[in-house]
């Protein structure tokens, strides 16, 4: 499919650049469209290199299993996919191995070899680790259904966090703790997802979750994470309310968090995010939390035309997306989900939300299959650079709870906790 929405003649990149000078002159055409792919992108010239001379980090998720580690080690890997990742990223995230299913293929057994290897090679090549996922109701291991329960649902949660945080202890940057516990269509009051955890334990499930965390690895940054919370649209704007609820829930009972996810799998065409998304960065800010950007991707599903077209229509949202949150100084992370459409989980997708009708292969992320780079790549560049370098924060407006957190916690049990009284 890729292959025949390839053969088709489009306008080139550069075709459409001289007819766009042509339409209105050189001031009209953006920089990333005229992009020569032989321009440099590597070394100084990575996104790596760009991030971090603003002060912020720049990562992908990535495939453990596609790294040539030893190679890595030895410095003698040829293999492109290992040297890009080296090259660009200076934070990493498993796009799915430290999940539940990954990790855990039966009750009582880990299985860490791969988790472990990209933890190796992100501190081999000096990047730092986010951990994605403690809690989440999607990539359950098969046995989940069938021997998870009410009886022992706190036991599983409390020993996998207490077993995974606790291997990685004091090497990851930041743990998403919970995953996209937000779901205002199930109903409840609180916007709650109904999903196995809360269904088993309760909504303390969360606070079980970050509370363990922070024993598990007192040094990472426990994050909420969620996703449909970018747009002005009824719906994400309700579903960000909802976020901030529980965040400020959070805080109010002294839950250890300390930032928040917002993942950005974005589409190509309009509506784009706007004055909501920054309001709730603000809040996050006043109520302490950094947030981050976590699974940036641009979708060109519904978007007619050539694959040029998609290009430029991708590249416009790397160009104003990042350049509208990493404005604000609470903003000191950005993450793609991949790095390459030859992973994209868009491209791997057969889902209606993924799929183009003219079947033809997306671009979501800054380089192509080749492991060339696509105007999005020169788009987020740009926007690093256009990003304010990061000083030292300033302390946040204090909350009365954050100093005294245990005279508002309602005590919860975890099982076998030394520090927790009895509910
Ligand atoms: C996705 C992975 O990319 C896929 O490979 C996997 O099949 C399903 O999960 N939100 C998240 C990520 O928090 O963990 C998801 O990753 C994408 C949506």
């Amino acid at each position: 499919m890729k292959d025949s929405a390839k053969a088709v003649h489009w306008l080139t990149r550069r075709e459409l650049a001289k007819a766009a000078l042509a339409a209105g002159g050189a001031a009209l055409v953006p920089r990333w469209l005229c992009a020569d792919e032989s321009v440099e992108f590597s070394g100084a010239a990575s996104l790596r290199a760009h991030a971090a001379a603003r002060g912020m980090l720049y990562g992908a998720a990535v495939v453990p299993e596609l790294l040539d580690v030893d190679g890595f080690a030895a410095g003698t890997t040829t293999d492109a996919y290992t040297r890009l990742i080296a090259e660009q990223a200076n934070i990493l995230v498993a796009e799915n191995a430290m999940k539940w299913a990954a990790l855990r293929p039966a009750p009582a057994v880990f299985d860490f070899n791969r988790a472990d290897k990209l933890m190796r090679f992100a501190e081999l090549a000096g990047q730092k680790v986010r951990g994605h996922n403690l809690c989440w109701h999607e990539s359950l291991p098969g046995w989940f259904k069938t021997t998870a329960t009410k009886e022992n649902a706190r036991q599983l949660l409390v020993e996998h966090i207490r077993t995974v945080a606790g291997r990685y202890r004091g090497r990851i940057h930041s743990w998403d703790v919970v995953n996209e516990a937000i779901e205002p269509k199930d109903g409840r009051g609180d916007g709650l997802r109904k999903s196995p955890w809360l269904e088993l334990i309760g909504p303390e499930y969360l606070e079980i979750a970050y509370k363990t965390a922070a024993e598990a690895d007192p040094a990472a940054k426990l994050t909420y994470n969620d996703y449909g919370i970018e747009l002005d649209t009824p719906e994400e704007t309700a579903k960000r309310a909802y976020v901030l609820m529980l965040l400020r829930r959070f805080k109010a009972r002294g839950v250890p968090i300390q930032a928040v996810g917002i993942q950005s799998h974005l589409q190509a065409t309009p509506p784009q995010p706007g004055a909501g998304l920054i309001a709730f960065i603000r809040e996050a800010r006043t109520l302490g939390l950094e947030a981050y950007i976590t699974e940036l991707d641009v979708n060109a599903h519904k978007l007619p035309g050539s694959p040029d077209l998609q290009d430029a229509a991708v590249a416009a949202v790397y160009r104003d997306y990042p350049r509208m949150v990493l404005a604000e100084p609470n903003v000191p992370v950005l993450l793609t989900w991949g790095i390459t459409s030859a992973h994209s989980w868009i491209n791997q997708s057969k889902e209606p939300w993924a799929r183009r009708p003219d079947g033809a292969w997306q671009h979501p992320l800054p380089f192509d299959d080749d492991l060339r780079p696509v105007p999005a790549f020169y788009a987020l560049r740009d926007a690093i650079d256009a990003a304010k370098p990061l000083v030292a924060q300033p302390p946040a407006t204090p909350t009365t709870q954050t100093n005294k957190p245990n005279d508002l916690y309602k005590p919860f049990a975890v099982p076998g906790s030394p520090t927790t009284k009895p509910q």
